[in-house]
């Protein structure tokens, strides 16, 4: 699919439902006994795989169409009900396939087996496996620790772990195998993740501690995350509405900051502080931004962003600022090339592990359309040149790339063609739709 130069991009947008809050609660209300009702569930196909994994695993799942997203109705099986011996596919779904690993690891005597697309079998699963391990699951893994994931479960310990990796699919994975297995689990962060677990977890009772592992005025600091274990037979999930998804909102904000006279306006976009890493290096780079908090959805605070065209200039991304900002980078990356001067991310090593190495992806995939970008080992060096020509981009399979491609190309002087384009369906179904409402 093709994408022309834009002329000025205008309009309100309502964020589409966040895809890693949404996995949660699907996943949480199953843990749960009473009903649970959650509106505005993401529709996607990463997220319908989540209702289908907790269906197949024995929870009751009503799904109904709504404005933005599904109303979904989970009567769940408690934390150790679910339905025992199974194959799940998690299509593309990298949060699903960890977050279940955790659950089921800790299923006394039933054995799963995790699998899912080309993609997923690409991803490492040790760095979950590993401290599973640890507590005493059984898991076996393909070669060089792909998927498939083999379970089979045991009676869990709970662990003191220090995560090599600044991972919020692993720290979440951990607490949810915590939650069933003897005695304490503690998580320590070395840098700080997306807390939508432990906010959630909360709100269904549990006693979640988290304590701020640095006095150093960070914010957030990376944390220390401690369940108790076997406290419960399940969660008390009350009904709940998902929060926008910033990393999804992201893309059509970038349009309006790139495209010459653009105003755009996102509402009810989620700004948890572990997931507004973006926010911060947009003001670094000069853009004009606003953000207005309206208000807390489900323990998580949102609000209204507005973006503004208007000159950029480059700036350095590293440390703790890369997992706030991790899903974003590739549009740091394109923002890079209308900026002045170099924009650098480093320490950004965990982007080669995602739906695909999106440093190699978006390297490549700039490139071809005149960018001038170097990847790093750890990330990757662009040289603002005012602007992108155009070209040919291959989305690799890769949803957050194909939304990069659509952006180029209305930033673009000559147009961008999007090969693979429906790859965007995995996060963001009404991505072209919403662009189309912002083309005047
Ligand atoms: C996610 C965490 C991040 C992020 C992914 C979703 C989550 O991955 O990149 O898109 O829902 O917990 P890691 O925690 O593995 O870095």
């Amino acid at each position: 699919m093709r994408f022309e130069p834009s002329g000025p991009l205008g309009g309100v947008l309502q964020a589409p439902p966040d895809k890693s809050i949404s996995h949660r609660a699907a996943l949480l209300a199953a843990m749960s006994r009473r009903p649970v009702t959650i509106r505005r569930y993401l529709d996607s196909a990463d997220t319908r795989r989540t209702l289908e994994a907790i269906a197949r695993l024995g929870a009751e799942v009503g799904i109904e169409p709504e404005d933005r997203g599904l109303t979904v109705s989970v009567e769940g099986v408690g934390l150790r009900g679910p339905r025992q011996d199974l194959e799940l596919d998690v299509g593309n779904a990298g949060t699903l396939i960890r977050l279940l690993a955790g659950w089921l690891a800790a299923q006394d005597g039933a054995s799963y087996l995790l699998d899912g697309d080309e993609s997923i079998r690409r991803r490492p699963m040790e760095r979950v496996a590993d401290p599973l391990r640890l507590m005493g699951a059984q898991i076996g893994t393909a070669e060089d620790g792909r998927p498939p994931l083999r379970i089979s479960g045991s009676r869990l310990g709970g662990i003191d772990y220090e995560m090599p990796i600044a991972s919020a699919q692993v720290k979440s994975a951990l607490l949810l195998a915590g939650l069933v297995a003897d005695g304490p689990t503690t998580i320590r962060e070395p840098g700080p993740t997306r807390d939508h677990t432990e906010i959630m977890l909360r709100s269904a009772g549990v006693e979640v501690s988290s304590e701020a592992r640095t006095a150093l005025p960070t914010a957030p600091p990376p944390m220390r995350v401690k369940v108790e274990g076997n406290t419960r037979g399940h969660l008390e999930l009350p009904d709940l509405s998902i929060a926008g998804d910033l990393s999804s909102a992201a893309f059509h904000l970038v349009a309006g900051l790139l495209v010459p006279g653009s105003l755009v306006r996102v509402e009810g976009v989620g700004l948890n502080p572990t997931r507004v890493g973006l926010l911060g290096i947009l003001t670094r780079m000069g853009a004009a931004i606003e953000i207005e908090e309206t208000g807390h959805q489900a323990g998580e605070l949102i609000g209204t962003i507005t973006a503004r065209h208007g000159e950029l200039r480059g700036t350095r991304v590293s440390g703790a600022e890369v997992p706030l900002a991790i899903d974003e980078l590739p549009l740091v990356a394109l923002l890079g090339s209308f900026a002045e001067g170099d924009t650098v991310v480093s320490g950004a090593e965990e982007l080669r592990h995602k739906e695909s190495d999106r440093i190699a992806s978006v390297v490549t995939g700039l490139s071809a359309l005149g960018a001038e970008i170097e990847a790093a080992a750890d990330g990757f060096i662009v040289t603002g040149a005012g602007g992108l020509p155009g070209g040919r981009i291959d989305a690799a399979g890769d949803h957050r790339i194909a939304m990069l491609g659509a952006i180029a190309g209305l930033a673009s002087r000559g147009g961008v063609a999007v090969e693979g384009v429906e790859a965007a369906g995995v996060s963001y179904p009404g991505f072209e739709s919403d662009l189309a409402m912002l083309v005047r």
